[in-house]
């Protein structure tokens, strides 16, 4: 049998991008997978865990019988569902991809072509890693994740402090086999003191790297 490091804890997981609808068949979206938030959510499952996975939209499915899947469809459902899955939770891991920001507002009709140009106004989403820092209380754990193309482990130190989170994994797109869409990752932990770089690894592996960083903060 594996570890149960994690029995008795209930964990919320983001997962996934979201989609901002512009009408009725268009959005706004991003390229994430939602690969290594269903990874964690297993392992966590594995480990014992009770999760709440809020899943944005994906082509994956959930094996492990104590994962439950929320799905949403944009950042504001994400926030709601997110924020009220959190709150009986002794962690959140925020994996999601979320849009920062969605259309001003959402045509009723299919827009047509025949126009000079079309100017789309948008409008930022909730950030939930923010609002979920601030209202972590003092035996909860929230962890990031930061995928930055500069200055990366500068800005991932800077996300950890004013999102108030626990730790936050860092992935670069400047590594091959690390991201979107691959079945790999290669990431940085940084917490308040340091930070620690791992190998490319498969994704259900950089997951139990993660809880296990994640199990002796609880
Ligand atoms: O600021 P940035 O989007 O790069 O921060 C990334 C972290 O914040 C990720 O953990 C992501 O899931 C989370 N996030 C969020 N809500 C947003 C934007 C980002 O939870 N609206």
């Amino acid at each position: 049998a594996g570890k149960e490091d994690l029995k008795g804890r209930k964990v919320m997981i983001t997962a996934g991008p979201t989609y901002e609808k512009i009408d009725p068949v268009r959005f706004i979206g991003n390229y994430s997978s939602g690969k290594m938030g269903y990874a964690l959510a297993e392992v966590c499952a594995g480990r014992g865990a009770e999760v709440t996975l809020v899943s944005g939209p994906v082509s994956l499915q959930v094996h492990h019988p104590n994962i439950h899947r929320i799905n949403v469809e944009s950042a504001e459902e994400m926030y709601q569902a997110a924020t009220a899955a959190y709150a009986d939770a002794d962690a959140g891991i925020l994996c999601a991809a979320v849009a920062d920001f969605t259309p001003e507002c959402t045509a009723d009709h299919k827009i047509k072509r025949e126009k000079e140009d079309l100017v789309l106004r948008l409008k930022p989403t909730h950030d939930i890693a923010a609002a979920l820092g601030k209202s972590k209380r003092e035996n909860q754990r929230l962890v990031g994740f930061a995928l930055e193309t500069n200055d990366e482990v500068a800005h991932a130190q800077d996300k950890l402090a004013r999102k108030n989170l626990d730790f936050i994994v860092l992935n670069s797109l400047n590594d091959k086999g690390a991201g979107f869409r691959c079945d790999t990752n290669k990431i940085t932990i940084i917490d308040r003191q340091n930070a620690s770089t791992y190998p490319l690894k498969s994704k259900k592996e950089v997951a139990e790297d993660i809880i296990d960083k994640l199990v002796t903060l609880l």
